[in-house]
């Protein structure tokens, strides 16, 4: 039987337009059910708008159009948006549909008969911002934490959920579902919430305060409390209670939120459930919040960064992949540009866009572009397919735990020992050599069989260029015929078959800092030093600068500042660097540097260093020089 999977996103408020906030929750959504999908799963993607409440109708006074008007652009931008991200969900739901009011109206109906909803009246603190009754415990200096405001005392009478009679099966149900919510630290604080009583939830909203809402079947005076309304729409869109789409898709459904809304989901969306009688979802997946510099992202702090504007002048799957390998799944992440460029220039044009580039170029120098039979595989030839088979096993298990980093930083480690590889089987030396002919082949071979296995596992995260990489490796998008499980084992790419050259999968960009200082503690906006007296041409020749490429880097323990390097100039050197806090040994391998290569070998904290490399000391950390275009190692500078 085909298995299902339903990913659903939060549904946004239209009172806000989309910022990367909500795009890295849906980008997440998108790579999950693209995921799926490769896994042959039968995968339903559903995302949408929350229209209804008060805060929508103030958003359209303040924008001087009727609610419908407004309501009707903002989901549309959203949509639009998705749409131009190339978003592929299955269903938008809009909270204003006739499909999903009704929904709601049965799911009240249905909970009131069964003697979970009371009408009582009810005095108490009211938070206009979170459009509820907020208890005291709540408060921070007598102000809702979220709206800084103090909450009013409101009178009247409204209706109930009893969702205090759940309290103790919920509870269970966590007790005995550990990765129900997840990750734990989510689960935990749903827990620490329910160590107090739950109190029921007032459901309803008068129609005198607020129109804009879905009417209580069993009351018209009143309208339903927004979260009532919104949480439904994971059923809702599903056609609850008797379309198929709903016994085919929510047995296997799943959420993605941010920590923001842990409570709703955690508490009054199941609680719901169970008085309706509905199974509870699979999982609840709660992530971090992107931070900026600032603090927190917002529009009164005027730090709102646009998702198409980001994704215009850095490409989307570069923006995909920054989002999906910078955030650890549950803990929050600093955002910034400078981070973004790092992640593009260090990950994609250097490991992965130049290890494609060159093993495409070789395959057409060396054997007129077409894929050779690999001969017997050497120790180091293992060492790359073993670490290929072992990474796409890792990443297949680590997908659907929502461990995109780990997935990434994995894939990557295949990357960076694939670099070596080339470096360390000189095929260029090969070529030379008439018989080391059928050596060649096995390296080129085990080089392009990797690059299958990074394209295969890259296509829910950037589904684009993994079509650009399959194009190049001569397989078009007929890798993907089969589900993913069948497509990663050993030896699949087709012998004779011709590779395609192509244009660059991940420009350069082209900064001040092409690889940004991490910590930037160098020296200061100073004075600059007074120049060196004189040397002649003869005495500056004797110095022998030659181009270096970086193959390995890793930190010296105890010393911030130095790096241990080794550097392909021809032969592989040892370097010791003081450059430590400018770059990460991560963001090195594969750096064209320029190499100081006849300096007397020295002892730095114990290690040999043989050569120097050069670097411009710029006022906030050093910054290595570079060529470009790349030069092949070994080269002389003059
Ligand atoms: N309408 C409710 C959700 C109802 S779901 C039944 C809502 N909407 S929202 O527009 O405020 O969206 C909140 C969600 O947007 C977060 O849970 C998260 O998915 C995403 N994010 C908004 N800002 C974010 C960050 N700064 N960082 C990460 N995600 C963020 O709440």
């Amino acid at each position: 039987m085909v298995q299902t999977f339903y990913i659903t996103t939060p549904i946004y408020y239209v009172n806000a337009e989309p910022h990367i906030g909500h795009a890295y929750t849906t980008i997440v959504a998108d790579a999950l059910a693209r995921f799926y999908r490769l896994l042959g799963y039968d995968t339903r993607f559903q995302t949408g708008t929350d229209e209804h409440g008060e805060k929508v109708v103030e958003a359209a006074r303040a924008a001087g159009l009727s609610v419908q008007d407004f309501v009707d652009r903002v989901s549309g931008k959203f949509r639009q948006t998705w749409d131009q991200m190339q978003i592929s969900y299955d269903h938008f739901l809009r909270t204003t549909s006739p499909e999903h009011i009704r929904v709601v109206q049965e799911i009240l109906q249905r909970v009131h008969e069964a003697g979970d909803i009371y009408f009582s009246e009810y005095g108490g603190l009211y938070c206009y911002g979170c459009e509820r009754f907020i208890l005291e415990r709540e408060l921070v200096d007598g102000k809702c934490p979220d709206h800084q405001v103090a909450p009013i005392f409101i009178k009247e009478a409204n209706y109930f959920f009893r969702m205090s009679s759940y309290q103790d099966w919920l509870i269970d149900y966590i007790a005995q579902h550990p990765d129900w919510i997840r990750p734990e630290r989510y689960r935990n604080e749903v827990l620490a919430f329910l160590k107090e009583p739950l109190e029921d939830l007032c459901i309803s909203r008068p129609q005198a305060r607020l129109k804009w809402g879905i009417p209580l079947p069993f009351d018209e005076r009143y309208v339903t409390y927004v979260w009532f309304d919104a949480l439904i729409n994971y059923v809702s869109g599903l056609g609850y209670p008797d379309q198929p789409l709903y016994q085919q898709y929510w047995p296997s459904g799943q959420h993605l939120i941010a920590k923001d809304i842990l409570k709703p989901h955690g508490i009054y969306w199941p609680t719901m459930l169970k008085a309706a009688g509905i199974d509870p979802y699979q999982h609840l997946n709660v992530h971090g919040y992107w931070q900026m510099d600032q603090g927190k992202m917002s529009k009164s702090l005027g730090n709102v960064v646009e998702p198409l504007d980001l994704i215009e002048r850095y490409g989307l799957d570069q923006v995909r992949y920054f989002f999906l390998r910078e955030m650890v799944f549950g803990l929050d992440a600093q955002f910034s540009e400078e981070a973004l460029i790092g992640r593009i220039n260090a990950d994609l044009a250097n490991d992965l866009g130049n290890l494609f580039a060159r093993t495409v170029a070789m395959v057409f120098k060396y054997r007129q572009g077409v894929v050779p039979p690999p001969g017997a595989a050497q120790p180091r030839d293992l060492e790359v397919e073993n670490t290929a088979v072992q990474v796409a096993q890792d990443f297949l298990d680590l997908i659907p735990k929502l461990e995109f980093h780990k997935a990434l930083m994995r894939l990557w480690e295949l990357i960076g020992l694939t670099n070596r590889y080339i470096v360390a089987s000189e095929p260029w030396r090969l070529f030379k050599q008439p018989e080391q002919q059928s050596r060649l082949d096995t390296v080129l071979y085990h080089l392009l069989e990797v690059l299958r296995y990074v394209t295969v596992l890259l296509k829910p995260i950037m589904p684009a260029s993994a079509e650009k990489m399959s194009e190049q490796l001569g397989l078009g998008s007929a890798l993907w015929d089969r589900p993913l499980p069948e497509l990663i084992h050993w030896g699949q790419l087709p012998m004779g078959s011709a590779v395609q050259k192509g244009v660059a999968l991940f420009p350069r960009l082209e900064v001040i800092a092409t690889f940004p200082p991490t910590t930037g503690s160098g020296p200061e906006k100073s004075k600059l030093p007074a120049f060196k007296s004189e040397i002649d041409l003869s005495t500056f020749k004797l110095i022998d600068l030659r181009v270096g490429k970086i193959v390995a880097a890793e930190k010296i323990p105890k010393s911030e500042k130095l790096l241990k390097l080794q550097v392909d100039v021809g032969e592989i050197r040892q370097v010791v660097a003081g450059i430590g806090r400018s770059y990460r040994p991560e963001d090195l391998i594969g750096q064209t540097i320029i190499l100081v290569a006849n300096l007397k070998p020295a002892r730095l904290m114990g290690i040999e260093s043989q050569g120097m490399v050069l670097a411009a000391e710029g006022t906030d950390g050093l910054y290595l020089l570079t060529t470009d275009p790349e030069v092949p190692p070994g080269r002389p500078v003059s």
